[in-house]
C-alpha cells in the first residue's frame, strides 16, 4: 500500500533583500528554490534513506513528508489522503496521528518517565471532525498498555520508571522511537537519528530499526552517511532540490551482525591496551 505519492513538489522560498538606499518601491526579492519539482512515493513495510549534500533540499522535503510545511507546488498525498488542500485542522491532525517523529537530540521530557513520555502522543490526540468517540479510549490504564507496549518493542522494558537523565544516549533515543511508534503511525521520520551517539550505540538504533521494519514498520531517514544508508532497503539522492538517484539497496548490511564484530574488535583492543 502506498503511503506517500508526490507529484512534482516544489517549494520556494521568497526573500526580501533590504537595501538601504533603494529609490524605487519595487520589492527586492530572491526566491530560493528548495525543491524543484521532485516525485517521491513509498509503499508500506520500505526503509528509505534520504541523502544529498548540505543544501540539496533534505530538510526542506522532510519537512513537507512530516506535514509540518506545505509545498508551494505539486501534490502530496499520504495514506491516502490529500494534504495540500487540508484545512489546517486537518493538517495538524495528520501530522499527529499518521507520522512519528524521531529527531537526533530525542526531544525526552526531562522531568517525565520513560513510560509517560512515550504516553504524551496519546494526550495530544485529538478527535477529529466525524470521527466516532470510540476510537480515543484514552483512558489512563489504555495508554498505558499501548505505551508499555511500544517501551517492550525497544527492549525497555526494565527502564519504563526511569527519567531520561538515568538512562544512556541509545537509550534515550529508543524511548523516543517508542514515542514515535505509539500512535501507531503509516510511517516513522527520523532527522541524522544517531547523529548523537557513538559508534556501539549507533548500531544499537539501527538494528532496532531494522527490527521494527521486520515487524512492518515504514522508516525514513535522513542520514549523511553511506555506512548508515547500507543498513536500508533504498537509497534517494537530493541535489540541488531535485531527486537525482533511487536506489534499492542490493546488499543489506546487518546491523545486528556489525554490532557484535564491533563487540568483539573492541573488547580486543581493550584487552591490548
Ligand atoms: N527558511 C528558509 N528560507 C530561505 N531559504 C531556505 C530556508 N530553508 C532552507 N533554505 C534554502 O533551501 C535550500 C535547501 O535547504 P535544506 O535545509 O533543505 O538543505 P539540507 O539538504 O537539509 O542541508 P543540510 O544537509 O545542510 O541540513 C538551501 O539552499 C537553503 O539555503
Ligand atoms: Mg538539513
Amino acid at each position: 500500500m502506498s503511503v506517500i505519492e508526490m507529484r512534482q513538489i516544489k517549494r520556494e522560498y521568497r526573500m526580501e533583500v533590504k537595501k538601504k538606499k533603494s529609490s524605487s518601491k519595487e520589492d527586492n526579492a530572491v526566491v530560493v528554490r528548495a525543491l524543484r519539482g521532485v516525485d517521491f512515493s513509498a509503499q508500506t513495510g520500505e526503509f528509505i534513506s534520504v541523502m544529498g549534500p548540505s543544501g540539496s533540499g533534505k530538510s526542506t522535503l522532510m519537512n513537507i513528508i512530516g506535514c509540518l510545511d506545505k509545498p508551494s507546488g505539486g501534490t502530496y498525498v499520504l495514506d491516502g489522503i490529500e494534504t495540500s488542500t487540508s484545512d489546517s485542522d486537518t493538517f495538524a491532525f495528520i501530522r499527529n496521528i499518521k507520522i512519528g517523529f524521531v529527531f537526533q537530540s530525542f526531544n525526552l521530557l526531562a522531568r517525565t518517565t520513560a513510560l509517560e513520555n512515550v504516553e504524551l502522543p496519546l494526550f495530544y490526540r485529538q478527535k477529529k471532525k466525524g470521527e466516532k468517540r470510540k476510537l480515543f479510549g484514552s483512558e489512563a490504564a489504555v495508554r498505558k498498555e499501548k505505551a508499555m507496549t511500544a517501551l517492550k518493542d525497544v527492549g525497555l522494558e526494565q527502564r519504563m520508571d526511569h527519567f531520561p537523565s538515568q538512562l544512556s544516549g541509545g537509550q534515550q533515543q529508543r524511548v523516543a522511537i517508542a514515542r514515535a511508534m505509539v500512535n501507531d503511525p503509516a510511517f516513522i521520520l527520523a532527522d541524522e537519528p544517531t547523529g548523537n551517539l557513538d559508534t556501539g550505540m549507533t548500531l544499537e538504533i539501527m538494528g532496532l530499526f531494522q527490527q521494527l521494519n521486520d515487524m512492518g514498520k515504514t522508516i525514513i531517514m535522513v542520514t549523511h552517511e553511506p555506512e548508515l544508508a547500507a543498513y536500508t532497503k533504498r537509497i534517494i539522492t537530493l541535489r540541488d532540490g531535485q531527486l537525482v538517484s533511487d536506489k534499492q539497496v542490493t546488499d543489506r548490511r546487518s546491523a545486528v551482525t556489525d554490532l557484535a564484530q564491533w563487540k568483539k574488535d573492541h573488547a580486543l583492543l581493550a584487552e591490548e591496551e
